[in-house]
């Protein structure tokens, strides 16, 4: 099929990549001029494994193509995905205008001799959006021209984009007319995967409710481990325990230092603003946030009680994206930490196999922070070690070597990436997320 996406980010870049390696004609489109110029000399402007060689034998296969004219995607595409960002507004609620600007520009660039066109909304919005987009591409496109509109949430996660996308757990189909279904239908048959059909309504809803489910996960281990420290539990044992049951399951159990990235942070507050609108009010993910904000501050203070202060200590910080695989640093916790520990005073040498670009042009660390290319040259002299990210280098490290090279032999582990036994055998003094600190 032809099919068209507009909006090259994250989810645009990735997915329209991976309908074209799935054998779709696929034209990306986005309005960045010097984001297409890279795109279209083979270079990705993101890190994102095994995309940079899809997007270039798609390419080549002319399978897949970049342009900033929306006019030529609506003409070339009879699918097309809107696929742009959805940013928070300073109460939390969705700024929709991106997703506006889009439908009319679609509406505007629609002709009746394109024949039909299929509009789907492919970024996470919130219930009745579909609605607006419908009523936006009517208003603005000349007579006579046909269209539907469909949701298809995107479920993909940083770092194992490709994967998930061309292996997803679940394709969601909102739709409530039966011809766009069926180019839906069609689009997705060479993938896999249980398809769910439902009104657009519901498919809106299944993207906030899903991401919301799973930083709910995340926040009822981070305060079971909070428990498990002050009662001398290991979560890691609690977490498997519970996760044996089918039902539960034990993804998403992993304590630590809480949830970032650009996806739940925003779309818990959203879920929130979205309730509060429809008057049904869900104080219960106000609690998953104050535990997720409360985990770092737990953290902190933990590190503070055994360096007492910060000022003149030289931190050796590990990972700077919000999790690993990514070259991401928004709403990135380790990037939290960074600056209140710069803040007090303390200096840093921070090393992350990714994210140091982006964390110097996008983190805003202001104080006596350097960077190492090794992960072991970061802890040369310093007090402690902090672990921020679950990159696997950091859990595989080896610990002799940390031993040596830190002044003073402590490891603040706040990922639970390390073992206690090795971390006993190398000497070290070890404070781990809700299991018990290895001292002595
Ligand atoms: C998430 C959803 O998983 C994905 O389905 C959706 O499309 C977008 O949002 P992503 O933000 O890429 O994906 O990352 P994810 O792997 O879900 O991790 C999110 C955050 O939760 C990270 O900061 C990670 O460190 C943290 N996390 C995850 C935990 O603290 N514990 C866990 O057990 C899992």
């Amino acid at each position: 099929m032809k099919i068209t996406i507009i909006g090259s980010g994250y989810v645009g870049l990735t997915s329209g990549t991976c309908f074209a390696e799935v054998g779709h004609h696929v034209t990306c489109v986005d309005n960045n001029p010097e984001k297409i110029e890279t795109l279209l000399k083979g270079e990705i402007p993101i890190y994102e494994p095994g995309l940079a060689e899809l997007v270039q034998q798609n390419v080549a296969a002319g399978r897949l193509k970049f342009t900033t004219s929306t006019e030529e995607g609506v003409r070339d595409g009879e699918v097309i995905f809107i696929a742009v960002p959805t940013p928070p507004q300073p109460d939390g609620s969705v700024d929709l205008s991106f997703i506006e600007k889009v439908a009319r520009e679609i509406a505007q660039c629609l002709k009746p001799e394109l024949g039909y066109r299929v509009i789907v909304d492919k970024s996470t919005v919130p219930v009745k959006t579909g609605d607006k987009v419908k009523q936006t591409v009517r208003r603005y496109a000349p007579e006579g021209v046909e269209f539907g509109v469909v949701s298809n949430p995107e479920f993909l996660r940083e770092g194992c984009a490709v994967d998930d996308l061309l292996n997803p757990d679940r394709i969601v189909i909102g739709s409530n007319d039966d011809k766009a279904l069926g180019y839906m239908q069609k689009l997705y048959e060479p993938f896999v995967a249980p398809v769910l059909v439902t009104d657009i309504n519901s498919a809106e809803l299944i993207k906030h409710a899903a991401n919301s489910f799973l930083a709910l996960k995340i926040s009822y281990i981070n305060a079971v481990a909070n428990i498990c420290e002050a009662a001398g539990a290991d979560v890691e044992k609690v977490a498997e325990g519970i996760g044996m049951d089918k039902r539960i399951g034990r993804q998403f159990l992993n304590a630590g230092l809480g949830y970032g990235g650009s996806c739940f942070p925003k779309d818990i507050k959203a879920f929130i603003a979205i309730s509060e609108t429809l008057g049904q009010p869900f104080g219960l993910l106000k609690e998953v946030e104050r535990i997720n904000a409360d985990q770092m501050n737990h953290f902190l203070d933990k590190i503070r009680e055994k360096l007492w202060v910060f000022r003149e200590k030289k931190i050796a910080l590990w990972g700077l994206a919000f999790k690993q695989n990514t070259d991401d640093v928004r709403e990135s916790v380790a990037i939290k930490m960074a600056r209140v520990m710069l803040g007090e005073g303390a200096s840093i040498v921070a090393a992350d196999p990714q994210a140091v670009g982006t964390a110097k042009r996008f983190g805003n660390l202001e104080g006596d922070i350097s960077y190492a290319d090794d992960m072991y040259a970061a802890l040369d002299g310093a007090d402690a070690l902090v672990i921020a990210t679950e990159w696997p280098q950091f859990a595989t490290a080896d610990l002799e070597e940390v031993a040596k090279r830190l002044r003073t032999p402590l490891v603040f582990d706040g990922r639970n990436l390390l073992d206690p036994e090795d971390v006993k055998a190398a000497k070290l003094e070890y404070y781990p997320i809700g299991r018990p600190a290895v001292a002595g």
